[in-house]
């Protein structure tokens, strides 16, 4: 007798929203001592989005749920919570979620924010499958919404050219059949926080002139401390997903890493011995969106008709905390 697999979540639909106005590598040629040689050999990225100044987070977030639902064919009142991972919320307080619950109409379900930087899609994914097979939730709208060019400092070099403003989306419910998701791993090390953070306006360092004229309301980051630490937990949490589920590096049909910089990409397949087809892209397109670049890629890999029945799918993220995690998905 066929031993019962492990009850599971399963993404059942799937969908992104990126602003329309495109900002090159040849615009910030103007704006700051770069070129786009520099910025494409670095880092793989060609041009990102930048939304409008009177949208935020909660903007991007509703475009992009709206989408995933018609996608997933399904209506607002079919979900019970939604959780919105993001590190530029709207406010403080409330929560970008409850912004989002507010504009979809989603009256009275449950809505929350998730902080963990870039890997916040990942545990949102993790945090989903606790509450759907609990029972405490049915069908959960994850989104990973950001916009980072609000809180980018636009004379900062080492920066400003890395990051744009995006969201992605997923529907998640349990399961009924073998496709879903087979294993995770997450981690954290708060030791290393200062390395890549938004010190200012909380309540370490409040809102003041004092504070903005420090430039602490804008996103600071060691790069090439940050880039080491990437590769080395990126790597570690896909191996680490992968032996959970029972599974070989050569069992991966596609890694989704996070798109954070082409050289760490290249470097995680490379740990994985993926050839390249295998390593999900789209750095050039978007550039750094945080925690919307995973369902972001998802989504395109979805449309292009490249996922069938059986594909697996490693999920990778690092991120500002620092926080890192992989989860193995069969589709
Ligand atoms: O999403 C969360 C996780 N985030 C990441 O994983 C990001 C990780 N870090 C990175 O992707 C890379 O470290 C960067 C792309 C940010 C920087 O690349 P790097 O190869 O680590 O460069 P670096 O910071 O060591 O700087 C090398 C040189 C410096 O000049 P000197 O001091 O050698 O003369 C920088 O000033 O490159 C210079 N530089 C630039 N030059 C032209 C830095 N930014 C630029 C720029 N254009 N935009």
């Amino acid at each position: 007798m066929k031993k019962a697999e492990k009850r599971k979540i399963k993404i059942t639909g799937t969908g992104f929203y990126a602003p329309d106005k495109v900002l090159t590598n040849f615009d910030l040629e103007k704006m700051v001592d770069t070129t786009d040689e520099w910025i494409i050999s670095r880092t793989g990225i060609r041009e990102r989005r930048v939304g409008s100044e009177d949208q935020a987070t909660s903007d991007l977030a509703v475009e992009a749920a709206h989408i995933t639902l018609k996608n997933a064919g399904l209506k607002v009142k079919d979900i019970d919570l939604i959780i919105v991972a993001t590190s530029t919320p709207d406010t403080i307080f409330p929560s970008t979620a409850c912004w989002v619950q507010s504009k979809l109409g989603a009256d009275h379900i449950p809505a929350f924010d998730i902080s963990a930087g870039c890997t916040g899609f990942i545990y949102g994914m993790i945090l989903a499958e606790g509450l759907i097979l609990s029972g405490i939730n049915k069908r959960i709208l994850l989104i990973g919404s950001e916009f980072l060019t609000k809180v980018t400092n636009w004379k900062d070099r080492n920066t400003c050219v890395l990051f744009g403003d995006a969201a992605g989306a997923v529907v998640l419910e349990e399961s009924r059949d073998d496709s879903g998701m087979l294993s995770s791993y997450w981690k954290a090390d708060g030791k290393l926080g200062d390395l890549l953070s938004l010190p200012g306006g909380g309540t370490r360092i409040p809102a003041t002139a004092q504070m903005i004229a420090q430039d602490l309301h804008y996103l600071q980051m060691k790069g090439n401390e940050v880039f080491k630490h990437a590769v080395k937990r990126m790597g570690e949490a896909a191996i680490a997903t992968l032996k959970k589920a029972g599974l070989e590096k050569e069992d991966i049909d596609y890694l989704i890493p996070h798109q954070a910089n082409i050289r760490i990409i290249d470097a995680t397949g490379r740990r994985l011995k993926l050839p390249p087809e295998k390593v999900y892209i789209n750095i050039h397109k978007y550039g750094n969106v945080s925690v919307a670049t995973i369902p972001i890629a998802l989504h395109e890999l979805n449309e292009s008709g490249k996922l069938n029945d059986g594909t697996i799918i490693v999920m990778d993220a690092f991120g500002a905390g620092f926080t890192w995690a992989a989860l193995t998905y069969r589709w």
